[in-house]
């Protein structure tokens, strides 16, 4: 057994080659080519040609792989191969939709098969280990990271996480296809106080053990491999250092065999979170909270010996740690073949194929989601109109790529102008009308946004002038979010609100094709533009999916997996919130939980989005209302295709506990199913509740069920239309 194996194995090693495991290098060099001299590179290298280096980051391709695992396997005493890992966050080189794209379509099936994609891909490459899913809930848009997440609600992220862990794992993790998973960052790292990246986090326990831990618990049981801790703190204690959320909760309580990395250099960090007094203290602290691997902080590989000779560290939290990460290269069969991820045919067949191109489009029309539609201005004629296209983000093929694409080629995505000019049909005319950004712009750079520069702004509009219908494509650069990308301001950034009210000024057909990475305040927008569509930066195949839609070739079904705000005063605005002690100004006073100056609603609930189908929901039945405990209750009710085309609709059951010994939310979602329609058509569709929906965790973290009525919601978003109830005895 792989436990034996694994046994034997550690049994044979020494102190240094068991914290040579536990520490992982970022790529530094070109494998290929002569080893480095001198300076970081050159420990880097020495360090794994003597066994203290278990694993790899972003070193990646065939040749890059072989490489740097031959070092491992042929120059060291042991020959144990490295684990390589990569961020694969949405596809390796063939680009599927950023995580919260995805998450909109509420498609699992799909999810996990595009994760299935991505890890194929990035096996192809040699790699075997993804630092995903971001299983991250968030509440604050202003957080750039929300573009890497399954959105606010920790049902739907639960699902989400299960999804993506079984695609990226599959059913064998030895398969050459399948690479383990990392769920991450655990724990809070969503919450990061006012939206703000690397700050620290405060939440309450009844959130903590509700909210954010289920997506976690729901990868453990998916059997995620890894975990990474995350670079915030929680209670005052950095993450990384957090032996209540590694060991406590995750190692002994979950029973989560696989191991936990740091986040890069979260260990070294606790030195500026004033934790650690220093790298040696970061490194004690780290360990015995349950963190197994070191990156990129030199912690482990520098001072653990040393923690261990001088008895400050027991070298059992060594073995353990050693353990974990030996078991999962077995588990990846790394040890039966090294190489086996390293295969040059399968690097040119499988990467960048036309099939994985087909499953990115398919997935990226299902994330994309229809906000408004009045009178039915899409979708677009296929001919005899003549159409402007208006915006820079347009006719960019690279913005809509995404952050986080590391793999990936720059500008190597359709861009939405050339989706649209597959339909050859209308007369398309394109003006930019604006720059959005200014100059070069890389991940690792801090992006300048036009402010200033109108210039363009007149041909736009001459071009809306002589047009039947504008689509104008606007929102953000696909670098404007992802990591670090925090920003206070959520609307259309630099002069694209002006480019979009002086377009409006000529002419009011406007279809506005958003493209973003979360969601922005665009009130103005909903209140004069009669079409808009999200379709966040949905990958390599952008610009396909998105033409589709427009011109009605696929019939939207996405649902948004966040609140969009009416202005950032309002974040955090979630659906699931609280009910408070003054709900409502019952008294005609104005003493009620509310803010004076904007409507006590979002600009669009979570949940919500449009067909060109229309659909009603009626006769809402439950099988039982009187329950027990260990009853299952059918929730059912009519679908009725209203509209004139076939379309998808996501049913959402909605639960609200009304009394309980820890206040629960006003809605919570506990149930969904996609349903497809032809028009005229009705189905009856049926979903369940049992006491894992009923339940809750109190705030020792324990799951209770508490007897009481249970208000049942049924609807196409958070804002149902009908209602009944249960109880629960
Ligand atoms: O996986 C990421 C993490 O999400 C943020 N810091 C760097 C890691 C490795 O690239």
């Amino acid at each position: 057994s792989i436990e034996k194996k694994v046994d034997s194995l550690l049994s044979i090693m020494t102190l240094e080659e068991k914290i040579g495991q536990m520490n992982q290098y970022n790529g530094f060099w070109d494998v290929t080519g002569p080893s480095p001299k001198g300076g970081n590179a050159e420990k880097k290298y020495e360090d794994i040609k003597k066994g203290l280096v278990g694993s790899m980051l972003t070193v990646r391709g065939v040749d890059q792989v072989r490489s740097v695992q031959k070092i491992a396997v042929e120059e060291t005493r042991l020959g144990i191969p490295l684990i390589i890992g990569f961020d694969v966050i949405h596809g390796y080189k063939t680009l599927s939709p950023i995580p919260l794209a995805e998450a909109a379509s509420w498609d699992l099936e799909a999810i996990k098969e595009s994760a299935g994609v991505a890890a194929s891909e990035a096996a192809a490459s040699g790699i075997n280990w993804t630092f995903g899913p971001n299983v991250d809930i968030s509440r604050d848009p202003r957080w750039g990271r929300v573009m890497e997440g399954a959105g606010e609600d920790p049902y739907l992220g639960s699902k989400i996480a299960t999804a993506r862990v079984k695609g990226f794992q599959g059913d064998d993790l030895s398969d050459v296809n399948t690479i383990a998973a990392c769920a991450k960052h655990f724990a809070g790292y969503g919450f990061s106080e006012s939206g703000k990246e690397y700050n620290t986090v405060s939440i309450d326990r009844s959130t903590l053990y509700n909210v954010v831990l289920p997506p976690f618990k729901a990868a453990v049981e998916a059997d995620v491999k890894t975990l990474m801790n995350s670079f915030n703190e929680l209670d005052g204690i950095p993450a990384t250092g957090n032996k209540f959320l590694q060991r406590d909760i995750l190692k002994d309580k979950w029973n989560f065999n696989g191991f936990v990395i740091s986040d890069w250099a979260s260990i070294k960090e606790m030195i500026s979170w004033g934790h650690a007094e220093d790298l040696n203290h970061a490194a004690e602290l780290a360990v015995e909270a349950g963190c197994d691997m070191d990156m990129e902080s030199y912690a482990y590989v520098d001072e653990l010996v040393k923690l261990v000779k001088e008895g400050k560290v027991d070298e059992k939290l060594i073995d353990d740690a050693a353990r974990r990460i030996l078991t999962v290269k077995y588990e990846l069969g790394l040890f039966d073949d090294p190489y086996k991820y390293c295969n040059e045919e399968l690097e040119k067949t499988v990467i960048g194929s036309d099939a994985n191109r087909a499953a990115v489009l398919d997935m990226a029309k299902k994330s994309i989601v229809l906000l408004k539609n009045e009178g039915n201005l899409l979708p677009l004629p296929k001919k005899g109109k003549k159409i402007a296209v208006i915006g820079a983000l347009a006719d960019d093929n690279n913005s809509i790529l995404g952050s986080w694409r590391i793999a990936s080629d720059d500008n190597s995505g359709v861009s939405i102008l050339e989706g649209l000019q597959q339909y050859k049909g209308n007369k398309l005319v394109y003006k930019k009308g604006a720059d959005v950004t200014v100059g070069q712009t890389a991940f690792t750079e801090e992006l300048t946004i036009n402010t200033t520069n109108t210039e363009d702004f007149d041909d736009a509009i001459a071009a809306a002038k002589k047009s039947d219908v504008v689509v104008m494509v606007l929102g953000e650069h696909g670098f404007q979010t992802g990591e670090a990308r925090s920003r206070t301001e959520l609307g259309l950034p630099g002069v694209q609100q002006e480019l979009l009210e002086a377009v409006y000024a000529v002419n009011k057909n406007i279809v506005l094709v958003l493209t973003n990475g979360r969601p922005l305040t665009i009130n103005w927008a909903e209140a004069n533009i009669p079409a808009i569509v999200e379709t966040w930066q949905l990958g390599t195949e952008t610009g396909n999916a998105v033409a589709q839609v427009l011109y009605g070739d696929y019939n939207p079904s996405g649902k948004l997996p966040m609140t969009f705000p009416r202005n950032v005063g309002q974040i955090p605005i979630y659906y699931n919130h609280k009910q408070t002690g003054r709900p409502v100004n019952s008294d005609n006073n104005v003493f009620w939980s509310h803010y004076s100056d904007v409507e006590n609603t979002p600009l669009y609930p979570f949940g919500f989005g449009l067909s060109y189908a229309s659909f009603e929901y009626t006769n809402l039945q439950v099988s039982k209302s009187n329950i027990s405990s260990e009853d299952t209750v059918e929730v059912s009710v009519n679908l009725t295709n209203t509209g004139k085309v076939a379309g998808k609709e996501v049913v959402q059951l909605y639960i609200r506990d009304l009394v309980a010994s820890v206040t629960r939310p006003i809605k919570e979602l506990k149930g969904f199913e996609m349903v497809s329609l032809e028009p005229g058509e009705t189905k009856k569709v049926t979903l369940k509740l049992t006491k894992d929906e009923l339940g809750f965790y109190n705030n020792d973290g324990e799951f209770i069920v508490e007897p009481g009525t249970f208000k049942i919601f049924i609807g196409g978003s958070s804002i149902t239309s009908l209602e009944t109830e249960i109880t629960l005895n």
